[in-house]
């Protein structure tokens, strides 16, 4: 057999690509200088440039981060030390690491429990009665540790273990503390082993009655995952703990540089923040002012801790760093109008309103100018706090965006809907009060992986359809063009290996997301926004552990859709199933991408038949795939599920999606 891809490869290269377009789907055999035709098996995909529909908006690639699990805390966010600002009273017991078992089910059909921390875990050193939760001259939220000294020459203090730390790596932090004048010195430590010389302390000399903020730096001659911090004093008297952080040197302004590094990579266009579930018991006045004294409160909606290191400047500065836009989601469950209202003027409002000054006193003079902000989540659900019947929601959507426009005009607001009554509804009573209409949608797991994607691409479409009879029945709509924001979409079933919600992503599921990219391709006439749920650790394209990170397969997907498919969708026609086949040019119309997925588990031959321009016979290949459908990545081990790029110049020949995969083409046109 001859490779079609190598024949005559100069002279007129598309009209010879024409041809063996039309006969490839037969290969030849050389027997004695004779070509003798061999049909063999194939799909055949029509491809016509003419055939253009919407362009594909970019927020397609949108992404999204709550205040959930370790998502931000223990994900995107440096710090490494777990409840800095002693939420937990410190009692000497051992720190409880709680088992969890979600009731979701998963791959292997069994719950599987995940760790999380339920007291405090600081330790005490020395006499376990010398340290007591001072309620007045607390430093930060309820109480403050306070430690009293016996003078009797042995250390006293706090420590707390479980630190990921690495050999060369450099550590920074602070620490605030109080106490009487013969308390001090006190010595800060990082232990990163059982020797005398495997710790680095910084020793402060002088401490005061009133709290004081002393700088940490330390450098690590070692590596380990059970680091310790230590904070202890030998002297007379007592000493408070304020508060204390440690982060990896290389932090981005409070933001996990690994982590940074795959966000920038993945390249998203928009994030939605802070949540979710979160949002509706937020109140965004506590993640402002001084990190240190912002108070840590429980998780309004999910099992941890909220620590408010993380709230809208953090939020704005990622953004920045990698160069996003924000979408900022209001409290309209237990929050009101006033609250938002108040919000979107800290936001974006002038130095010279009362909530931009207060923004401009806490080092953002200009207005952050964010266009995106979703009018609460999921107020459907019984699930959500705040929730209420839709009727009475309609009016608070309504009075919020009202309160909200009087502040700033302009914004975008995205109101919660939910295909069927409640979208209706939303739809018919407040479109005046809408920019788009959001959309949630989650799987689990099929049995074989065909249904396994395809589930994903027909409920984006049923989406699609039920907005489209909207549009004809709602009178309310008329002349309007209110899009879908699918602000929450991906799969959720499996173990939670990353805590909590931290479900691991297989092949399978990288396979699903893309067929999920190619339907809001396809509807790309409602479809505006979309955003993948999450992006790290919690249901995430990414997982870390306490010192890497790495790109799930969903996330590979993502990032090789955003990074090479095109964005004026072309109509695909043929035959071709189990197949999923998507293309688009590019903006400038120079490139043809087709995207191909294969859930099956054969090799599909493909024809692919092009009408309305011609190839230059420069073309290349992304290949997604990997051993079996339960092939992962993970932080720290090699990808089993990888991405293949090759390049070709020559004719094109016959395609092949092999088994399990993604296979993305870009062409160049003539
Ligand atoms: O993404 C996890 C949760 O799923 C979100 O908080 C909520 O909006 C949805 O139900």
């Amino acid at each position: 057999m001859i490779n079609i891809a190598q024949l005559g490869q100069k002279k007129n290269e598309s009209t010879i690509m024409k041809k063996i377009l039309i006969v490839s789907t037969i290969q030849f055999v050389v027997l004695a200088f004779v070509l003798i035709p061999v049909q063999v098996q194939g799909s055949t995909v029509s491809v016509n440039l003419n055939q253009t529909g919407e362009p594909i908006s970019k927020y397609i690639y949108g992404q999204f981060i709550e205040h959930l699990g370790r998502c931000i805390y223990g994900g995107i966010w440096a710090e490494m030390l777990e409840d800095r600002k002693f939420y937990y009273p410190v009692d000497g017991q051992a720190p409880a690491w709680t088992m969890y078992k979600p009731g979701m089910r998963s791959y292997d059909g069994e719950g599987h429990p995940y760790e999380l921390l339920t007291s405090s875990p600081w330790m005490i050193i020395g006499d376990k009665k010398a340290v007591s939760m001072m309620m007045e001259n607390s430093y930060v939220g309820e109480h403050t540790p306070r430690i009293t000294l016996t003078g009797n020459g042995q250390p006293a203090g706090l420590l707390q273990e479980r630190l990921g730390i690495l050999e060369g790596e450099k550590y920074t932090g602070r620490i605030v503390l109080a106490g009487n004048l013969q308390a001090a010195p006190i010595e800060v430590s990082l232990v990163w082993g059982g020797g005398a010389s495997d710790r680095e302390t910084v020793t402060i000399d002088k401490i005061g009655k009133t709290y004081t903020k002393f700088p940490l730096r330390f450098a690590a001659k070692g590596s380990t995952d059970n680091g310790r911090l230590e904070i202890v004093s030998r002297g007379k008297g007592y000493f408070m703990i304020g508060t204390v952080s440690l982060m990896p040197a290389d932090n981005i302004l409070g933001w996990r540089e690994d982590t940074v590094a795959l966000l920038k990579q993945l390249n998203s266009p928009v994030y939605r923040w802070p949540g979710g579930n979160f949002v509706s018991g937020y109140n965004w006045k506590d993640g402002i002012g001084d990190p240190d004294r912002r108070p840590p409160r429980k998780n309004p909606a999910w099992k941890g801790i909220e620590h408010n290191d993380v709230g809208i400047h953090e939020f704005m500065e990622l953004c920045s760093e990698i160069n996003t836009e924000a979408f900022i989601a209001v409290n309209t469950g237990q929050g009101d109008a006033k609250a938002a209202s108040e919000e979107i003027e800290y936001v974006n409002g002038d130095p010279d309103t009362p909530m931009g000054r207060l923004r401009a006193q806490n080092g953002h003079s200009q207005p952050f100018g964010v266009k995106w902000w979703a009018i609460g989540n999921e107020m459907y659900g019984n699930w959500q706090l705040g929730h209420m019947p839709l009727e009475e929601y309609m009016k608070k959507h309504n009075s919020v965006v009202d309160t909200m426009r009087q502040v700033d005009p302009t914004f975008k607001p995205i109101a919660v809907g939910a295909r069927g009554r409640w979208s209706e509804q939303m739809l018919t009573t407040c479109a005046d009060h809408m920019s788009l209409i959001s959309e949630h949608l989650y799987w689990q797991d099929r049995d074989d992986v065909i249904s396994h994607v395809t589930q994903i691409s027909d409920r984006i479409r049923d989406v699609a359809e039920a907005h489209r009879g909207y549009r004809k029945t709602i009178a309310s709509l008329a002349g309007k063009d209110i899009r879908i924001a699918m602000d929450e979409w991906n799969y959720w079933y499996g173990p939670n290996e990353y805590g909590e919600l931290g479900v691991r992503y297989f092949l399978q599921d990288g396979l699903g997301i893309a067929v999920g990219l190619h339907e809001f391709f396809r509807n790309s006439d409602i479809y505006f926004m979309a955003n993948y749920a999450q992006t790290v650790n919690v249901i995430g394209a990414i997982k870390t552990t306490k010192t890497q990170a790495e790109f799930e397969t969903t996330g590979l997907v993502l990032k090789l859709y955003r990074e090479c498919f095109g964005e004026i969708p072309i109509k695909v026609s043929g035959d071709f199933k189990p197949l999923d086949v998507a293309a688009a040019l590019s903006g400038d119309r120079d490139v043809l991408t087709v995207a191909v997925v294969n859930p099956g588990g054969k090799s599909q031959p493909i024809t692919l038949k092009l009408s309305g321009g011609e190839l230059t016979g420069r073309w290349q290949k992304w290949t997604f795939t990997g051993p079996n459908k339960w092939s992962y990545n993970a932080p720290g081990k090699s990808p089993q599920v990888e991405i293949t790029p090759s390049s070709f110049t020559g004719l094109l020949g016959r395609l092949e999606a092999v088994p399990l995969s993604v296979t993305l083409y870009s062409f160049f046109l003539r």
